[in-house]
């Protein structure tokens, strides 16, 4: 039998154990995140910080890259923390997902290592292909891209084969129809063109149907999981919700993407398809949290992983407020004429990212810590929850202070700049210079200094949970509905 509270991958499947090192890069990356974020925050308030050694568009990049490419570790590890227990069969071609992760890992790391260090070069080819792309959220440079396809080409070989000698569950099977359609978008975001309205319209092809389709329902799906372990829920319920879910997501979300063609050169009639589709986006997202907290009041809370609990309740109403309500706010051409790219945007983009999928990415940490610790007791009184409880609050603490602020931030841009100054070049500045410009930045990196604590407690919670626990995973009752 497992020994409860002491780290052991043998009490792991071998989908699990590839699992555990997807985290573990994950929280490294997220840790990058946070503190590029805090440098590049800090320039907002003092522009000579770092300057020439690390400015502020490479603190930036290496702050949106680190988060994309957590969230997919996350959203890696999370398949194949699922997929033994799916599809009730070993990983097939195990050897080589682990071979894959290390290559995958070995070429993060020279990115990274290239943004830090060489930053930019000329204006030609061999950057594109050696340094950077110089498309915002996947800078990647052309020879990682191909990397990364054929990385994921053996994800999905691996997760399709496995479901396929196996069973294919409902989750299952949505999953691999999702990855599909996840990773066939990726190369859309390869293609090359200098006709920059030509290339924005492509790139949205990718960002906006990530992170409004095919990452939504990915985490729908680990999601679903989630909540038949922690609660109990009867897999019946969770599934025919994921269906629903599935439709809503993809009937708003994909010619929602004409919210990014109001601007950019696209022709006109984007503006009531973009304005119409995305304004019907929230829906689901409603769908989405009824389906949480109607899981969680049938069981009573009842959970036998509360932190795992906690931040599934996080992500759906993250998800909700950050994506739903923060997006609903601009997505009407009439209102994103004046709010468009001021720091309106980046509240909305800090709200949705963080609370739609960081959230669902550390939930599954809890779950691997519970497991790899031997199925130990992580209910009520369980030993140091002050710990993940004060992980949550810090963090959500310091998210909402940064998201308010740069609220009020762009509030004050789309009046000063915009419609006063009528977006010109100097209303660009004036909105820049205001008083509540100034006291918004200030304010975030507060809030910055919030979630960082938050960051470190939940990296040392994560490590530690469950360490002193001598008592064994509550077992839940069979679900009554
Ligand atoms: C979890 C889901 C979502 C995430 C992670 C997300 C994230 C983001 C991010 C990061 C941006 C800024 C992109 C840039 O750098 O230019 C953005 C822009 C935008 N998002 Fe979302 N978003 C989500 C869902 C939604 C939804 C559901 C709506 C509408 C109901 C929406 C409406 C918009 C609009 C209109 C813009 C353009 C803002 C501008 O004009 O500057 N988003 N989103
Ligand atoms: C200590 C915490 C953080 C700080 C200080 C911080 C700071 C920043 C700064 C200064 C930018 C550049 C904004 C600009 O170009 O004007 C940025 C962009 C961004 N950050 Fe963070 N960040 C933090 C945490 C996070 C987290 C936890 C997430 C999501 C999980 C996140 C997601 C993003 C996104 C999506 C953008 C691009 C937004 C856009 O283009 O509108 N950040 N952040
Ligand atoms: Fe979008």
């Amino acid at each position: 039998m497992a020994t409860l509270g002491v780290f052991d991958t043998a009490n792991l499947n071998g989908g699990q154990k590839l699992a555990i090192k997807y985290f573990s890069v994950a929280l490294a990356l997220f840790g990058a995140q946070v503190l590029f974020g805090m440098f590049a925050a800090f320039q907002y308030i003092a522009p000579d910080f770092l300057y020439e050694v690390l400015d502020f568009s490479v603190n930036r990049t290496v702050h949106v890259n680190a988060l994309v490419v957590w969230l997919l570790y996350g959203f890696l590890g999370g398949v194949y923390w699922i997929l033994e227990d799916e599809a009730g069969v070993p990983v097939v071609g195990l050897g080589l997902a682990n071979l894959i992760f290390w290559i995958l890992t070995l070429a993060v790391v020279i990115v990274v290592l290239v943004y830090i260090l060489v930053q930019v070069g000329p204006a030609d080819i061999k950057s594109i292909w050696l340094i950077m792309e110089g498309r915002e959220y996947i800078e990647a440079p052309r020879w990682a891209d191909i990397g990364i396809v054929v990385s994921v080409l053996v994800f999905f070989f691996n997760v399709a084969a496995t479901f396929s000698k196996g069973k294919y569950t409902g989750i299952g099977g949505v999953l691999v129809l999702d990855l599909l359609a996840l990773f066939g978008l990726y190369l859309a975001g390869m293609f090359y063109t200098p006709n920059v309205s030509v290339d924005q319209f492509w790139w949205w092809w990718v960002i906006h149907m990530w992170v409004e389709a095919t990452w939504e329902v990915i985490v729908g799906c680990i999601m679903a999981y989630m909540l038949i372990q922690t609660l109990g829920v009867r897999r019946k319920i969770v599934e025919t919700w994921l269906y629903i879910e599935v439709a809503m997501l993809f009937g708003s979300g994909i010619l929602g993407l004409g919210h990014h063609y109001f601007w950019i050169g696209t022709p006109q009639y984007w503006l009531a398809i973009g304005g119409f589709f995305s304004a019907l986006e929230p829906v689901p997202l409603v769908a989405m949290v009824v389906h949480a907290v109607f899981d969680s009041g049938v069981h009573k809370l009842k959970s036998n992983n509360h932190p795992a609990l906690a931040w599934t309740i996080a992500q759906a109403a993250g998800n909700l407020f950050g994506a739903g309500v923060w997006g609903f706010m601009h997505t009407l051409p009439q209102i994103n004429l004046y709010t468009h790219g001021t720091q309106w945007t980046t509240s909305h983009g800090h709200l949705a990212f963080y609370g739609a999928y960081a959230t669902a990415v550390i939930a599954f940490f809890y779950l691997a810590a519970q497991k790899s610790r031997g199925n130990v007791w992580m209910s009520g009184g369980l030993v140091g929850d002050w710990k993940w409880k004060w992980a949550l609050a810090f963090q959500w603490i310091g998210m909402l202070a940064m998201v308010m602020a740069l609220l009020i931030a762009g509030y004050e841009q789309s009046q000063v700049e915009r419609a006063m100054e009528g977006a010109t070049w100097m209303g660009y500045f004036a909105g820049q210079s205001h008083p509540w410009f100034i006291q918004g930045m200030n304010w975030r990196m507060v809030g910055g200094w919030f979630f960082s604590l938050g960051y470190v407690l939940l990296v040392w919670d994560i490590l530690t949970i469950g360490k002193r626990e001598t008592r064994p995973s509550q077992v839940l009752a069979p679900a009554a509905h």
